[in-house]
């Protein structure tokens, strides 16, 4: 290969040309492919607020709020960012940004305030003005037809665990593609269903706060078969239109190279990951996961594997670190074998580690094991204390250099082939952020509890130099 040309500058000395990408402002993108979209994420329980208005019913997630105990210091999402009532000033934000798509969810109990039944006009009419607005702006309206606000009357009929709500799940999908799927054009059917079997059947931690990991695995079947019914709905609904789900897969991690950690790590991923994709990419379950916790049986009915495994535009990710793992010798505590090994890493306010080549190490995971058409990071970003000076100015480093670091693993990961096209932040606002309440912030937007008012922080800036110069 030839030598790259070395021009001789005014003083004599030997340069190399800059190129356009080391001119543009922000951190090294080279890799990510041309047409890679840049946005930002959020979900409807943790800024909209007004859980009140227009018809809206009572979600899994009002309920478990107001459960003593359930949310830091009693913290609720009844304000949460104001959004409902404050959306135009996040769509400017957006604008300001320069993002090249928002995503969002939609509250099911603002289209069905019980669960089931014709569509609450008023509900519609919001998220229709909000795409409206956002495409005005010339961002891209990108929604998640559930981000965890399952409609109360469903939960007190069984929940996910049920296999009714996967139908119910499924009408919904198919009223609000078809009454929206004119001006929306990318859907994520589920966000994380992992939490909400796991953390909302068997842990507890999350909404309707169940412990009973026999139910959480009927709840991971139904979850999934709601997706693929959701699909057929778009196919049928939405001509035209993209749809995906969304995870939050773990990648093997071993904390050492000792045979047995290297064993333990992949069976970690089990859970989170192969639980997930193989019955999506048309395989059965892991057996060697189900196996691990005796009871468990997965409802599986007739035709079912056929509907999980419909064929999906994109797959989405969500990811914020990655544990490393060690092996432990028989112990019923832990039934797969393995434990999350002693971190020494730096880690964010939620006290997970900030491990950024895990992200672009994830995404060749994926895309070496699953045919996965195409990756959409979802979610990506972190919690920190984030003080603002005496100027008001809230000068997150950490977050910059969150996002900096993770972007550039992701890069890496594109350039040796992975399929992944777009990036979302995590998030526009500071928000609810579930069971911590208020007290962890994500946003690339600080929001005054007491007066909704928005403030960018510097991670604001960054990111708006970084979409305006990728491609430049
Ligand atoms: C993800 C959720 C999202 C947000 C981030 C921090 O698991 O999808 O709503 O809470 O974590």
């Amino acid at each position: 290969m030839a030598a790259p040309s070395a021009p001789r500058g005014r003083n004599g000395v030997n340069v190399m040309r800059t190129t356009t990408d080391e001119l543009a402002a922000g951190p090294r993108t080279d890799g990510l492919p041309r047409g890679f979209l840049w946005g930002c994420s959020t979900a409807a329980y943790q800024i909209e607020g007004s859980t009140g208005a227009d018809g809206r019913g009572t979600s899994i997630w009002d309920s478990f709020a107001r459960r003593p105990g359930a949310v830091l210091g009693g913290m609720n999402a009844d304000l949460a960012c104001d959004s409902y009532r404050r959306w135009k000033e996040d769509v400017a934000l957006l604008r300001t940004l320069g993002v090249d798509a928002y995503r969002f969810s939609i509250a099911w109990p603002r289209i069905q305030p019980t669960g089931s039944g014709s569509p609450n006009a008023a509900g519609l009419d919001w998220y229709r003005r909000l795409a409206d607005a956002l495409l005005e702006a010339g961002i891209e309206p990108a929604a998640t037809l559930y981000h965890w606000d399952l409609p109360q009357p469903l939960e007190d009929a069984g929940g996910w665990p049920e296999r009714d709500t996967a139908y119910r799940f499924a009408d919904y999908a198919e009223l609000v593609m078809r009454a929206l799927g004119d001006r929306i054009k990318t859907w994520f059917s589920l966000n994380e269903p992992w939490c909400s079997s796991h953390l909302g059947y068997a842990l507890g931690i999350h909404a309707p706060g169940r412990k009973d990991r026999s139910a959480a695995y009927r709840a991971v079947h139904h979850l999934l078969l709601a997706h693929g019914l959701a699909v057929r709905s778009c196919r049928a609904a939405a001509p035209g239109a993209r749809i995906g789900i969304v995870i939050n897969p773990s990648t093997p991690r071993p904390a050492t190279r000792r045979p047995q950690d290297l064993m333990a790590s992949s069976r970690a991923a089990d859970e989170r990951t192969a639980l997930w994709l193989d019955p999506l990419y048309g395989r059965p379950y892991p057996e060697r996961h189900l196996a691990a916790y005796p009871g468990i049986e997965m409802p599986i009915r007739e035709g079912d594997m056929a509907i999980i495994a419909e064929k999906t535009d994109f797959l989405g990710i969500n990811y914020y670190s990655e544990e490393a793992v060690e092996a432990v010798p028989a112990d019923p505590g832990h039934p797969e074998g393995f434990r999350v090994a002693p971190s020494w890493r730096e880690q964010t306010e939620m006290d997970w580690d900030i491990v950024p080549e895990g992200l672009g190490r994830q995404a060749l995971y994926i895309a070496g094991r699953w045919p996965v058409e195409a990756i959409y990071v979802t979610e990506n970003g972190g919690a920190f204390p984030d003080r603002a000076g005496a100027d008001g100015r809230v000068r997150d480093r950490d977050r910059i250099g969150y996002m900096e670091s993770h972007i550039a693993s992701l890069a890496g990961a594109a350039a040796r082939g992975a399929p992944v096209k777009g990036y979302f932040a995590w998030s526009l606002l500071d928000n609810f952020e579930w069971s911590h309440g208020y007290s962890k912030r994500f946003g690339l937007v600080a929001v005054d509890s007491a007066t909704g008012e928005r403030r960018p922080k510097d991670s604001f800036w960054f990111y708006r130099d970084l979409v305006a110069g990728f491609g430049s």
